[in-house]
């Protein structure tokens, strides 16, 4: 089974992208990473430890970046509500003990026990990784590949946090231009495709039965509210899930490999990933972007994985 550390900023979508991965009962989770990002960071590492409890999970948790590596932390409480995770889990404890190791040295000591082997999910702003690079710079040849949920690409203007940006890089783009630079092999699974298929209520009701049933219709409601009155669609995206699901299957999207950097210093387009699609600029592709996704088949599994 594949090793691999998921990072995080639960998050609504977050949270569903832990049980996603957790229950397709196909990869070897070693550790999950909190970074600042939808929420602050105190907030985003309990919310991790209440889904993994609802999982019934001892996967550890390791907390990291409390803030981007330059600029103000931006939270989206718009998007997940006032606890991050919808208003939901108010009654699951969990402790408030941290592990002692930081995010940043959890991913360096993974990716040097295991080089070759260990890949990252990250459906969350980049700083964690961006700082295990600049603090341990061999890691860049150990690491396996990097699957991001981040950006857009190809849909210009149509970005989730300014015109032309996606919350994820927005919310640390000197941090995702190091991660871009890097040389780790990576999959960029952006807004183009995360917003293809939708959770609607009729995927909800599919749920029935699930022990997940209740958690995803109810903390889901603020995100389909957010969705609704914002873009006029029904449902919510499942951005951070068809991260993983692509780690899983890459199968599920069609992707090509281009040259893509990251804008950091526009007050327009901060965040803004530009896709160097005719290679104009004459550099080698560093990522792989996803242009179209089998989002029927992803709906499906999502369903059917939370129904175990
Ligand atoms: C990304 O931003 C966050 O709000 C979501 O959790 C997801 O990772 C989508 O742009
Ligand atoms: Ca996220």
């Amino acid at each position: 089974m594949e090793k691999v550390i998921i990072d995080v900023d639960t998050g609504i979508d977050d949270a569903l992208a832990i049980l996603y991965a957790v229950k397709s009962n196909k990869l070897d989770i070693l550790g999950i990473t909190t970074v600042c990002g939808n929420v602050p960071i105190d907030l985003v590492t309990v919310n991790t430890k209440k889904v993994l409890k609802l999982l019934d999970s001892n996967i550890k948790v390791y907390k990291g970046a409390s803030q981007p590596l330059l600029r103000e932390p931006f939270y989206e409480f718009r998007v997940h509500g006032d606890n991050g995770i919808g208003g939901t889990l108010n009654d699951i404890e969990v402790s408030s003990e941290i592990e002692d190791l930081s995010a940043v040295d959890f991913i360096i000591e993974k990716a040097k026990q295991f080089k070759g082997e260990l890949s990252l999910v990250t459906v969350a702003p980049l700083t964690n990784l961006a700082l295990a690079i600049r603090k341990e710079p061999k890691i860049v040849e150990w690491i396996k590949k990097v699957v991001i949920m981040g950006g857009l690409v190809s849909e210009a203007g149509t970005g989730n946090t300014l015109p032309t940006s996606e919350f994820n890089i927005f919310a640390d783009a000197e941090a995702a231009k190091i991660v871009f630079h890097s040389g780790i092999p990576m999959t960029l699974v952006s807004l183009d495709v995360t917003r293809k298929g939708m959770l609607t209520e009729k995927h909800i009701e599919q749920l029935k039965g699930s022990p997940f049933y209740e958690f995803v219709r109810d903390s889901t409601e603020v995100f389909r509210t957010f969705t609704y009155e914002n873009y006029g669609e029904n449902g919510c995206a499942l951005h951070d899930p068809l991260a993983v699901a692509v780690l899983i299957d890459e199968g599920l999207v069609q992707t090509k490999e281009v040259y893509v950097d990251v804008e950091t210093k526009s007050e327009l387009s901060y965040g803004q990933t530009i896709c160097d699609f005719q290679n104009l600029l004459g550099k080698e592709p560093n990522m792989k972007i996803c242009l179209d996704v089998d989002h029927e088949t992803f709906l499906h599994r999502f369903i059917e994985y939370l129904k175990r």
